[in-house]
């Protein structure tokens, strides 16, 4: 019993540490890994955005070219800037050690980042930097407090600022907490654009973490196919067999 609590209480206070610290609500992503376009998008935002400080080694370009439906020439193109192979896992040149001097973590890799966090986690977590001078890059994330990594879309998003609410605790005192966040300084995009290339970068991340379910549901759509087109000849086989019998 004694193990068991323990247990438990570890598989929750990973639970109550990923949901502590903030009350802003997530926001739901789109996705839909048949959309190719979309996944497409995805691919170049998390190479040229993440793909500096955040290594996603599980996956191959050969495959990401497949699966997405970009010949191996525009893969090398258009998503493999380091000289890699295209066999190759996507890796970083970046050193463990000099990661953390820079910030003090390590960016962990993002291969199955989706599965661990979910992808409105995900999605709401790169729409929540906002302006914070008292942080080492001058951001925070509503979602992610104190988090360690700067905003590296804030050319494409802009900067945002927290606009706080007072809420009453349960001894009295008042607490300040984030209400929203406002766009202070405009990037490239609109909101509606940055919503959009965020919800393909996730809806990346997401095949990312599962490159074989694409395969998986093609397969399981023959599999139904063959299954039935052999249940119509077994059954004609049958009445022809038995006709005479009868
Ligand atoms: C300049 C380096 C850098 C770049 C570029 C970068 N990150 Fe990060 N990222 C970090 C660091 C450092 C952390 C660790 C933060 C921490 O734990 O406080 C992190 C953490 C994260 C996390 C949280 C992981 C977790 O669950 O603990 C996610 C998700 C993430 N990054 C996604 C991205 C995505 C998507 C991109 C591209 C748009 C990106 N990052 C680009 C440095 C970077």
């Amino acid at each position: 019993m004694k193990k068991l609590s323990i247990v438990l209480l570890v598989l929750f206070s990973s639970q109550l540490l990923a949901a502590g610290g903030t009350n802003i609500e997530l926001q739901s992503a789109n996705i839909n890994l048949e959309n190719k376009a979309s996944l497409q998008r995805g691919a170049k935002y998390f190479v040229n955005y993440c793909l500096s400080c955040h290594s996603a080694k599980q996956l191959r370009y050969s495959r990401t070219g497949k699966d997405l439906g970009i010949s191996p020439e525009l893969v090398e193109l258009n998503l493999m800037f380091t000289g890699e192979k295209i066999f190759d896992g996507m890796t970083i040149s970046m050193r463990p050690k000099d990661a953390e001097k820079w910030f003090g973590v390590n960016p962990p890799d993002l291969s199955l980042i989706a599965r661990s966090r979910g992808a409105d986690w995900l999605y709401t977590y790169l729409k929540s930097f906002y302006i914070d001078e008292s942080r080492p890059f001058g951001v925070d994330n509503a979602l992610f407090p104190k988090v360690g990594m700067p905003h590296v879309l804030s050319d494409l998003q802009g900067l945002q600022k927290a606009v706080y609410k007072d809420v009453e605790l349960e001894d009295g005192t008042v607490k300040k907490v984030i209400a929203r966040l406002e766009i202070a300084e405009p990037g490239r995009m609109n909101e509606k654009e940055f919503d959009k290339a965020m919800n393909d970068l996730v809806n990346f991340m997401v095949y990312m973490g599962e490159p074989a379910k694409l395969e998986r549901q093609r397969l399981g759509w023959k599999v139904l196919m063959f299954i039935l087109v052999m249940f119509g000849i077994f059954y004609f086989l049958k009445k022809e067999y038995w006709k005479d019998i009868h």
